[in-house]
C-alpha cells in the first residue's frame, strides 16, 4: 500500500485490526450473556396463568406466543413447534378445557387462564388413559406430533361428551357420538407426518369405549 506519510497499513494489518476491534466490541456483550440476569425489558408486560395446576407469573415481551412461553420460558418442551403457523397441530394444548394451537395465541391473552400441556396430563409412572392407549395401539412413530395429538384427543372426547357438534354431523342438534368418522373429523387439524392415523383412531376408540 502507498505510504502518504500519515497512514501506512498493509491489507493483512487492516484485517487483523478489524478483527481486534470486533472482539473488543463484543467482549462486554459476551460478558453480559454469561450473567444470569439481563437488563429488564422496558416493554415487558406481566401475565399470570395456571400451567398444569401451578400458578405462574411471567414478565414477557408482549409479542411472545403461548407456545414460546411454554417452551422457552417455562421449559415445558413437551409441546412441540411444527409449522408455527397454525397448520399442523403439534403445539396443541388445552386452555380452560378447550384445545387450541398455542403457536397462534399470544401469552398475554391468557391472563387468569388454566393451561394443560402434555406434562400436566400424566407422568411416566402414572400415564393418562389416552397416553396409555397411544402406547398400547402404537399411536406414533417418531413421536413429534404425539403430545399435540394426545392433548387434542383428550379434548375431542370431552367435546363429544359435552355435545359440541362437528362438521360431519348431518343433524347439528343431535347429540354427537364417539364414532370413528366423528373422531377423525375432529382430529383433522392434527397432522402426523409418519401417518400413524389409524392407530391414533384405535387409541381414541379404546378410551371412548367404542370402535374406530
Ligand atoms: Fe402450531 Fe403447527 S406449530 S399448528
Ligand atoms: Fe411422527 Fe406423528 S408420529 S409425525
Amino acid at each position: 500500500m502507498a505510504d502518504n506519510g500519515q497512514v501506512s497499513m498493509s491489507r493483512r494489518g487492516v484485517i487483523v485490526g478489524s478483527a481486534a476491534t470486533a472482539m473488543a466490541a463484543s467482549a462486554p456483550l459476551d460478558a453480559q450473556m454469561g450473567k444470569t440476569t439481563m437488563p429488564p425489558d422496558p416493554a415487558a408486560m406481566n401475565v399470570a396463568m395456571k400451567v398444569n395446576g401451578k400458578p405462574r407469573t411471567l414478565s414477557l415481551d408482549p409479542r411472545t406466543t403461548l407456545l414460546d412461553t411454554l417452551r422457552e420460558h417455562l421449559h415445558l418442551t413437551g409441546t412441540k413447534k411444527g409449522c408455527d403457523h397454525g397448520q399442523c397441530g403439534a403445539c396443541t394444548v388445552i386452555v380452560n378445557g378447550e384445545r387450541i394451537n398455542s403457536c397462534l395465541s399470544l401469552a398475554l391473552q391468557h391472563e387468569g387462564d388454566s393451561i394443560t400441556t402434555i406434562e400436566g396430563l400424566g407422568t411416566p409412572e402414572k400415564l393418562h388413559p389416552m397416553q396409555a392407549a397411544f402406547v398400547r395401539h402404537d399411536g406414533y412413530q417418531c413421536g413429534y406430533c404425539t403430545p399435540g395429538q394426545i392433548c387434542s384427543a383428550v379434548a375431542v372426547l370431552d367435546e363429544i361428551k359435552r355435545g359440541i357438534p362437528s362438521h360431519v354431523q348431518a343433524d347439528l342438534t343431535a347429540r354427537p357420538q364417539a364414532s370413528g368418522a366423528e373422531m377423525r373429523e375432529r382430529m383433522s387439524g392434527n397432522i402426523c407426518r409418519c401417518g400413524a392415523y389409524s392407530n391414533i383412531a384405535d387409541a381414541m376408540a379404546d378410551v371412548a369405549g367404542g370402535k374406530a
